[in-house]
């Protein structure tokens, strides 16, 4: 059975957990888009992961760990993040594999990410600095781009970076009036990341092929979440990768009809980092209240993230372009001691002298910025809910609350968070489906 686990939000629904649970399950994780944006959390007893580039389930002994050509790679990240783990005894060097044609992203990208962001002021997108969109912008206009393959031949990659970081010094220079990056310093670094992750350097995509012909169980890894897709989210308050759905085939070369099963993660509510509309937004004492209690605060950037009530309009966006077939529900202990809680089921557009309301998520940014939206209140609950380990363990609030965002959203909620470690998860029998 292979899987995919992706965003319906925009980003940090709790991924991390899921692919962490359904990794049990699985024999390969694939990380297939993103780079080091993304900060996926694994908790296991006392242990807390924080994972940027491996997939979630490299926690777990054993699995095949895969970044395919998709993700640009922070080989500094990365090594960093291989070396975290075998401090805590997971050891990754006969299990990992990372695409030759996977883009790299290196020192210059990150300068060019904050000095974007920097010149930008208040207009900034609020980006992670992770220099993400400065290398997908190499990789889609070819000329300056590196990828893993490049390793293999230094002397060539030498006269690469020299030329590149030429190129860039001058942009950095008369664009921003800023200091030069050191191209004997990236260059030395490369080499010693060559060393490092050539053993590792494959074609992931006849790999993966290959396991799936041998009837591998595969779990595909989202990044980001789908209101943050380049294409499909709320530009230019976006990532620069297809963090939907759809970004699988294209992030790995494997069909999404290779899929069996696609798991949408959302919030019991909604979160969001960085600039962008955000209609269910709660810039008051509940955003407060929720971003404390469910410890809302950037995995990446220790950014606090906004909060705001679920926003089922969107949500349902995200399930049906994405072709969705359950949803994952976390953090519903979170919103445990509020009175009443409001979903938003609709939007009402202002103008012409009259108002209408509309069901489909808009993501032309200026069209959602002017929503206004449609709420409905429902009871909330005060019974803590994390120790519940069963559907009908909860209030009648809570279960009442789930079966109205099943009716809204349209798709089943199979799994529903009760607390951010890993057995605080309930499973809903799979025969709803
Ligand atoms: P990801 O990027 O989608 O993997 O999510 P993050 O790891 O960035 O953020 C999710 C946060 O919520 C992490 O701190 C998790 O440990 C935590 N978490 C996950 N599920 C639950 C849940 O059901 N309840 C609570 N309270 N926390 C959760
Ligand atoms: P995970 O995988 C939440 C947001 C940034 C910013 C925008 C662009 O942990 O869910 P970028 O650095 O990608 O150019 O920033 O996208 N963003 C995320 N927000 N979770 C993420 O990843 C994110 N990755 C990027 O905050 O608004
Ligand atoms: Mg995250």
């Amino acid at each position: 059975m292979n899987r995919c686990v992706v965003g319906l939000q925009w980003g940090d629904e709790g991924k991390g957990k899921v692919v962490d649970m359904l990794a049990a399950e699985s024999d390969i994780v694939v990380r297939y888009g993103g780079g080091a944006n993304a900060g996926h959390t694994v908790i296991v007893g006392d242990n807390k992961f924080a994972l940027h580039l491996l997939p979630s389930g490299s926690v777990r002994p054993g699995l095949a760990c895969v970044i395919t050509g998709g993700v640009v790679v922070d080989p500094e990240t990365l090594t960093a993040e291989i070396e975290r783990l075998r401090l805590q005894n997971i050891n990754l060097e006969d299990r990992l594999l990372i695409s030759e044609n996977a883009h790299v992203v290196l020192d210059y990208h990150k300068v060019e990410d904050r000095l974007r962001e920097k010149q930008l002021g208040k207009a900034k997108l609020g980006t992670t600095a992770r220099g993400i969109g400065p290398c997908y912008c190499d990789k889609v206009s070819r000329t300056h781009a590196v990828r893993m393959s490049d390793f293999r031949d230094l002397e060539s990659l030498r006269a690469m970076i020299e030329r590149i970081v030429d190129y860039k010094n001058k942009l950095f220079d008369a664009v921003y009036g800023a200091e030069p990056v050191d191209a004997g310093a990236i260059f030395k670094k490369c080499a010693a990341y060559a060393g490092t992750f050539l053993p590792f350097t494959v074609d992931t995509t006849e790999f993966l092929h290959r396991s799936i012909a041998a009837g591998k169980s595969i779990l595909f890894e989202g990044a980001q979440g789908t209101l943050l897709d380049l294409d499909h989210g709320t530009f230019p308050f976006v990532t620069s990768s297809n963090s939907s759905a759809l970004g699988l085939a294209a992030g790995c070369g494997v069909p999404a009809g290779a899929v069996d099963f696609f798991l949408g993660v959302a919030k019991a509510y909604t979160t969001r980092v960085g600039a962008g509309p955000f209609p269910t937004e709660q810039d008051n004492e509940i955003g407060r209240y929720i971003r404390e209690k469910g410890g809302e605060y950037g995995t990446t950037t220790g950014r606090p993230r906004r909060c705001g009530w679920f926003d089922a309009v969107a949500v349902k966006y995200s399930v049906t372009i994405g072709g969705i077939d359950a949803v994952a529900l976390l953090h519903l202990d979170t919103l445990a001691g509020l009175d009443e809680l409001n979903i938003c089921k609709a939007y009402r557009y202002a103008g012409a002298g009259r108002s209408s309301q509309s069901t489909f998520f808009p993501a032309n940014c200026a069209r959602l910025a002017a929503v206004e939206c449609v709420y409905e209140t429902v009871d909330g609950w005060r019974q803590d809910i994390s120790g519940a380990s069963s559907f009908e363990q909860l209030p009648a609030e809570a279960r009442r609350y789930v079966i109205r965002i099943e009716e809204l959203v349209g798709k089943p909620v199979m799994y529903i968070g009760t607390g951010p470690e890993r057995d605080q998860i309930i499973c809903r029998s799979a025969d709803r489906t």
